[in-house]
């Protein structure tokens, strides 16, 4: 093998064409053999088929057929979260739009930790966190790689401005990244609210935060990991305006809502957050990461401010180039925002708050169908694409069993959480290609595996109105 051809400059588009028909070839025939939205066999059998089809990883001398191989058994023991039957977590199929701008993004590679590596892209980053930013009532946002990233930000910008003394309030229903955060950063353990009802309750956060010395930092949520709900966010406002507490959104899971009409008031108070996270490879369907941290006060970044004479001398930077190093803790960083970029002008506002919708209408209608199931019980209807069910009767044992039935037949995904100290089947909805009778498929293989259906399921994927995975 000769030097092996570059995928950018004068020639690289010529030598991308030809894999990239191999790349799509193999998806094609990993996806096909797959069948369902996830590899049968469970995680032994798994390992050996990709074992068996890597060989040596290192080899000698180079296989030219590795790209087709590797990607085929990728594919073929992929999780995909573009199969209707495969909803367990905030794991979204990305828009075919984004997944090419994000090839764009590969080939072109610029990093950007300085304005000589990616001049374009640190102006369309500029554009694009900006506009983000007020969306969400802010005034500058950060890109990160989601929703931990962004909480881990929060929390570092809070302690920068308060001082390592900060105290750490949040809801039994923030996500774990929370509590990573504050010990990553050398925090005391953040105070735990408990959330009986799936949501911070405002009065017991005033009592905490009556309890508790500060400086505090509140940590609410738009969007809970478990639920899909979304805390009272203008009455927490409140609440940590009277004690003089900072507050950080973790809307990593909700913030899509914005883009809805109908639906963007559920995110009112959003604003008064002083940082608020949002994840667009959630609820915007981007390829993973795409994060993002919006901060209410601009100048609560400058504690990011860091200098690198090879990235940012003091000269360069009072000649006019951009000083990037302080838009991010990493240092090379991938343009992520290119992605986002083009779907938010692809689709346009109304055009992701449709894909909005139609992820909280199916979620809406799938309570419904588990509502009507005698076999069923629904633990409560849904606010955004979550919803938590169980077969009636069954013992938490059971329902765990019934989720690992599930994965090891590769015929569904369901994720499990806990409300109201008992365990439930999870539901994610994230993929608007869903159609009813997948939902109702879904149930069937439910009840099956609990041993309570009446009927035989449609096998996934073959449901009578077929399915639309891209
Ligand atoms: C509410 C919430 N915050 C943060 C995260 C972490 O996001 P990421 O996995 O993008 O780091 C999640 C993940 O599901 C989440 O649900």
């Amino acid at each position: 093998m000769g030097i092996p051809p570059l995928a950018s400059g004068p020639h690289g588009t010529d030598a991308l064409r030809p894999l990239l028909d191999t790349v799509l070839d193999a998806l094609r025939a990993g996806t096909a053999a797959r069948g369902g939205p996830l590899p049968p066999g469970g995680p032994r059998a798994v390992a050996a088929r990709v074992a068996d089809a890597v060989g040596e990883i290192l080899p000698g001398h180079g296989d030219p057929e590795a790209l087709r191989v590797l990607v085929t058994v990728l594919a073929e023991g992929a999780a995909d979260p573009a199969h209707p039957l495969c909803a367990a977590h905030l794991h979204a199929p990305p828009l075919a739009v984004a997944a090419a701008a994000d090839l764009a993004a590969s080939v072109l590679n610029p990093s950007l930790d300085s304005w000589d590596q990616a001049p374009a892209a640190s102006a369309l980053e500029a554009l694009v966190t900006r506009a983000l930013a007020r969306e969400a009532g802010a005034a500058d946002a950060l890109v990160t790689t989601g929703g931990t990233e962004s909480n881990q930000l929060a929390v570092l910008l809070a302690r920068e401005a308060l001082g390592t003394g900060l105290r750490i309030v949040h809801g039994a229903n923030a996500h774990h990244s929370v509590h990573r955060a504050a010990w990553l950063l050398g925090l005391p353990d953040p105070v735990v609210v408990p959330a009986p009802a799936g949501t911070l309750d405002p009065a017991a956060l005033d009592e905490a935060l009556t309890r508790v010395p500060g400086p505090h930092l509140v940590v609410a949520t738009a969007g809970t990991t478990d639920a899909g709900l979304v805390d009272p966010l203008p009455a927490i406002a409140d609440r940590c305006a009277a004690h003089g507490a900072r507050l950080h959104t973790d809307a990593a899971y909700g913030a899509g809502l914005l883009f809805s009409a109908r639906r963007r008031p559920l995110l009112a108070g959003l604003e008064a957050a002083d940082t608020v996270a949002l994840d667009l490879h959630k609820l915007g369907w981007q390829p993973i990461p795409a994060g993002l941290l919006a901060v209410a006060d601009a100048a609560d970044l400058a504690v990011l401010h860091h200098r690198a004479d090879y990235l940012n001398a003091d000269d360069d930077t009072d000649a006019g180039l951009p000083d990037l190093l302080g838009r991010s803790p990493r240092t090379s960083r991938r343009p992520d925002v290119l992605k986002a970029a083009v779907t938010l002008k692809t689709l346009g506002r109304t055009g992701l708050g449709a894909l909005v919708d139609e992820v909280c209408d199916l979620a809406e209608e799938f309570a419904a169908l588990v509502h009507h199931r005698p076999g069923l019980e629904l633990h409560a209807p849904p606010t955004l694409g979550t919803v938590l069910f169980r077969p009636a009767r069954a013992t938490d044992a059971d329902v765990a069993a019934v989720r690992r039935t599930l994965l090891a037949t590769g015929r569904a995904v369901l994720g499990r959480a806990r409300a109201g100290g008992r365990l439930w089947l999870k539901a994610t909805l994230l993929n608007p290609h869903t159609r009813r009778a997948d939902l109702a498929a879904l149930l069937a293989l439910v009840e099956t595996a609990a041993g309570t259906g009446a009927a035989t399921p449609t096998p996934p994927g073959t449901a009578p109105e077929g399915h639309h995975a891209p």
